[in-house]
């Protein structure tokens, strides 16, 4: 039977009445696992650090991202996939934005794009969205902008931080953003913005009353290491069960216990 995958029409409908969750997949395995709960999966640019291990996510590439999201989209077919687009791809003009996005978009076949940028990279939402490319917004702490912030560290808390962060959700709204994912904000602002906006907004470090959520698997399955963000739950172990499940097999192979003639070929019986 034919599955219709969620759009993003349908994920703006959403809005004030049931929640859109969404979680990051960068690939076959992940995506796979997700589909069936997810409304919306975020092929982020987190990526870099999360598969990379790089610092952080301003050296992955558009083509990068891109080969991310064909996986993402091929192993799918229930929710809305939306690709981030990477430091670099899309704030030197309106014309390199566009090229980029249509580059990932056609590469992939993913739903639509999301892009970190203040109320400067309104007009970009505004010439995607006119040439037929859903954006999703991302203000707060924009994570490719780790140089200028002199760190990942939450945003909002002054009265004047939190009238740029609301401005700037205006502007993609007014600008035709579909969404707008706050990220690491005070919590009474993201209740704010989420009020004011007719669009949905999409929380990571946002509140409890943000009209969905969206957070870094690996976080909340523990596949990233000691430290998860204030903002990330753990709701399973899975890297212990790796470990131990390659600790077996190791020590079977070391022992002898696997292969065994079963897990050969020509073996006459
Ligand atoms: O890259 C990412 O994972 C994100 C988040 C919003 C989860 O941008
Ligand atoms: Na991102």
């Amino acid at each position: 039977t034919d599955v219709k995958r969620i759009s993003v029409p349908q994920l703006m409908a959403y809005k004030g009445q049931k929640k859109i969750v969404s979680l990051t997949a960068y690939n076959a395995p992940i995506a796979r696992l997700l589909d069936e709960h997810l409304d919306m999966i975020l092929v982020g640019d987190s990526t870099a650090m999360v598969g990379y291990a790089l610092p952080n996510t301003l050296t992955i590439t558009a083509e990068q991202m891109a080969f991310h999201a064909a996986a993402v989209v091929r192993c799918t077919q229930r929710a809305c996939v939306i690709v981030d687009m990477p430091f670099g791809s899309y704030q030197e003009s309106l014309e390199q934005a566009f090229r980029n996005c249509a580059m990932a978009m056609a590469t992939s076949g993913c739903d639509g794009i999301k892009m970190e940028g203040g109320a400067a990279l309104a007009p970009t939402t505004r010439f995607l969205v006119e040439r037929g490319i859903p954006v999703l917004a991302h203000v707060g702490l924009m994570p490719q902008y780790v140089n200028t912030m002199g760190g990942f560290k939450a945003q909002g808390m002054t009265q004047e931080s939190a009238d740029r962060i609301l401005n700037d959700a205006l502007a993609h709204e007014q600008a035709g953003a579909f969404g707008v994912v706050l990220e690491g904000v005070a919590e009474g602002l993201a209740r704010h913005i989420t009020e004011k906006l007719s669009i949905p907004t999409i929380g990571i470090g946002g509140s409890p009353d943000c009209d969905g959520q969206v957070l870094v698997t690996e976080d909340i399955l523990g596949l990233s290491g000691a430290r998860i963000p204030k903002f990330a739950k753990q709701f399973a172990d899975v890297g212990a069960l790796i470990s131990q499940a390659v600790g077996q097999y190791a020590g079977d192979v070391r022992s002898g216990a696997f292969p065994t003639l079963d897990n050969c070929f020509g073996v006459k019986k």
